[in-house]
């Protein structure tokens, strides 16, 4: 795939408007991992270095309205401390208005959270109209929102002369490289709270994985679909139905599911709860399950020995939890040495699973880590993501 990369624009001079993906994980208005954010500098700090005004544009979570707590401002105090300049941060898009040019408030403002404005998210041409008046040149550096059609992410980039940054370049030719001609098995590792939010993303992995770990609360549904009790752990009893279609569909593309065969289960859904060992058929009903077993995590791992490439998308267990971390630590473990013994290709992607690379010091360690979730997942099914489609060189 080839883009139009900024690069090849001149830039110098020109209002230059941004979408960067800064949607980084909070703890109240403290961001608990900056990853995004460092990534996303990259471009901005690039722009400028040419002499263009950056405008950047984000968001932060899913809020309906203006949602005070989803404000943008202090991301823009920390990307002012990455970039060590300073960054305006503008309430509402209209407020740029006045400020084209050398004006007092520098070369680089942050608009407020772009979803405050539901017509972001519909993909209001009149807004994405709006928008692009504040700019000359449209740059999409947000491969975490490239699978969203939004006025920010898509419906501006039809009416600016458009460009791909640095970081949408980049995933784009590290995650092709590793996909277009994989290195087999290939075994994918997908955790997460609910089937119902990854149905579409199972369905297509089953057509390029050769196996597929199913795990976390997914995991548990498709436990149940297979007439286990799973006692007071989270699970979705309304996709037994899908759970038993994903495996009727993985088994006629050929691809082995494996799910795991015990667990680490809790009584009380507490930070220092005790953890208790039980077999997948053993589960009491008040027992919560919050991370895989001893045996499962030592099947994980023979599947990675066997793997010649793996795809990693969710932690297996309540990462945040010592008690119950075990299962995703032991996985990115595992994946840090294969790699570095060369025996793998490995690829990471999602803000939690990134979360468990960077607490155990293995960000680096990795093939390849990408800053996206759904996006990165996206484009290794194959689907076209619209953010992208519309930088494609023609
Ligand atoms: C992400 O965190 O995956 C991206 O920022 C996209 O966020 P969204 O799923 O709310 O569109």
């Amino acid at each position: 795939m080839k883009l139009r990369n900024f690069q090849d624009a001149d830039v110098k001079d020109k209002r230059v408007f941004v979408r960067s993906d800064l949607n980084v994980p909070m703890d109240g208005d403290r961001i608990t991992d900056d990853f995004r954010i460092v990534h996303a500098a990259e471009t901005i700090r690039e722009l400028l270095n040419r002499g263009a005004k950056v405008i950047i544009a984000a968001h932060l979570g899913r809020p309906k309205g203006v949602t005070p707590e989803l404000t943008l401002k202090p991301i823009a105090e920390r990307l002012s401390n990455i970039l060590d300049r300073p960054v305006a941060f503008l309430l509402r898009p209209s407020d740029y208005g006045g400020q084209v040019g050398n004006d007092a408030k520098g070369d680089v403002v942050m608009l407020e959270n772009i979803r405050f404005d539901a017509r972001e998210e519909a993909n209001d041409p009149e807004y994405a109209a709006e928008l692009a008046k504040l700019a000359d040149i449209y740059v999409n550096d947000a491969f975490g929102v490239a699978h969203r059609a939004h006025a920010s992410t898509e419906g501006i980039a039809h009416i600016l002369p458009s460009y791909a940054g640095l970081l949408i370049q980049r995933e784009v030719s590290e995650l092709s490289k590793i996909i277009s001609n994989p290195r087999r098995p290939l075994l994918a590792i997908i955790a997460g709270a609910k089937v119902s939010t990854k149905i579409e993303m199972l369905k297509n992995i089953i057509n390029i994985a050769d196996a597929m770990i199913i795990d976390g609360a997914m995991g548990n549904t498709f436990r149940y679909a297979q007439g286990l009790s799973m006692g007071k752990s989270l699970f979705e009893p309304e996709l037994i139905e899908t759970a038993q279609e994903i495996m009727t569909l993985a088994k006629s593309a050929g691809c082995r599911i494996i799910i795991s065969t015990d667990k680490a289960v809790a009584k009380v859904e507490e930070k220092c709860a005790d953890s208790f060992i039980r077999g997948i058929d053993e589960i009491e009903p008040d027992d919560i399950i919050l991370d895989a077993g001893p045996e499962s995590i030592t099947n994980y791992l023979n599947e990675i020995d066997q793997a010649g490439t793996v795809i990693w998308n969710g932690p297996v267990g309540m990462y945040e939890w010592p008690n119950f971390a075990r299962g995703s630590v032991a996985i990115a473990r595992h994946l840090a040495k294969r790699t570095a013994e060369g025996k793998i290709i490995s690829v990471a992607g999602g803000g939690d699973t990134v979360a468990v690379l960077n607490n155990t010091g293995l960000t680096d360690k990795l093939t390849y880590v990408s800053t996206a979730g759904g996006a990165f997942m996206e484009f290794i099914e194959g689907v076209t993501l619209p953010g992208i489609a519309v930088l494609e060189a023609k």
